[in-house]
């Protein structure tokens, strides 16, 4: 997969050249550009943005740099994501839908936002999302970029060791993960639960299930609420 990123903030992004991303990387499993959005202004001052039209406060990125931006480096027809707290959520089934593409471009505002035209206008070459991911404000989308190619690369085959810990994950089935232990099976007065224990492999699948959907009913009543009947067995639909 390639992975572009566009900021006036580079330096921001170098945690995407370590640990796990670093060598999947160096394996070929992915390769990931970072571009300085200043390269593409046409002024002295290398300006990328301007008071907003209609008045208000902050300033907006102004849609030339981005324009020249895109077309210098978006492959045709690769997904543009433009991180934005005024997005669509961005959840493990959007992650899973864009790692089966052969390339994303992610396009980082700072300020108030990007010229709005940048988005409408890049959609006519390609998809183009504009995605949040969570209901509070960070200063740009340069974090949440981390954020969404660290849930997208791991997806990717090979990345991760073992696929089946990509497999269980929280979120993967709609449900939070129950909790994990290891040795020692006591500690500190706490004791691992012992079914765990027991070797019973049928018994700990279930015991598993039923931790899942007790933590998800509890955490996250929202998740329960959305799960289809499919996903439920239907002793589980009663409760
Ligand atoms: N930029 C600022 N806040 C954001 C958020 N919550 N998600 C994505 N991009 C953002």
């Amino acid at each position: 997969m390639r992975i572009d990123v566009l900021t006036i903030f580079p330096e921001y992004l170098a945690p995407l050249s370590q640990s796990l991303l670093g060598k999947a990387t160096a394996r070929g499993l992915v390769s990931i550009g970072v571009h300085d959005l200043r390269q593409w202004t046409d002024d002295v001052h290398r300006t990328v943005d301007d008071s907003p039209y209609g008045g208000g406060p902050g300033m907006v990125m102004r849609a030339e740099p981005w324009g020249r931006a895109l077309e210098s480096v978006r492959l045709p027809g690769a997904r543009l994501v433009v991180p934005t707290p005024a997005g669509r959520p961005f959840t493990q089934q959007v992650a899973a839908r864009w790692a089966t593409e052969p390339a994303l471009v992610f396009a980082c505002g700072r300020y108030e936002g990007i010229d709005q035209r940048v988005a409408d206008w890049a959609a006519e070459a390609g998809p183009v999302e504009e995605v949040s991911i969570g209901d509070y404000v960070l200063a740009g989308g340069e974090s949440a970029v981390l954020v969404m190619v660290e849930a997208v690369t791991r997806l990717l085959p090979g990345v991760v060791g073992n696929a089946e810990s990509v497999e269980f994950d929280s979120h993967a089935d709609g449900l939070l993960e129950g909790p994990s232990y290891t040795r020692p099976a006591s500690w500190r007065g706490h004791d691992v639960p012992p079914v765990l224990l027991s070797g019973d492999h049928a018994g700990i699948a279930r015991w598993r299930r039923e931790q899942s959907l007790r933590r998800t009913a509890q955490r996250r009543p929202d998740l329960v609420a959305q799960l289809d009947s499919a996903s439920l067995t239907a002793a589980e639909q009663l409760v």
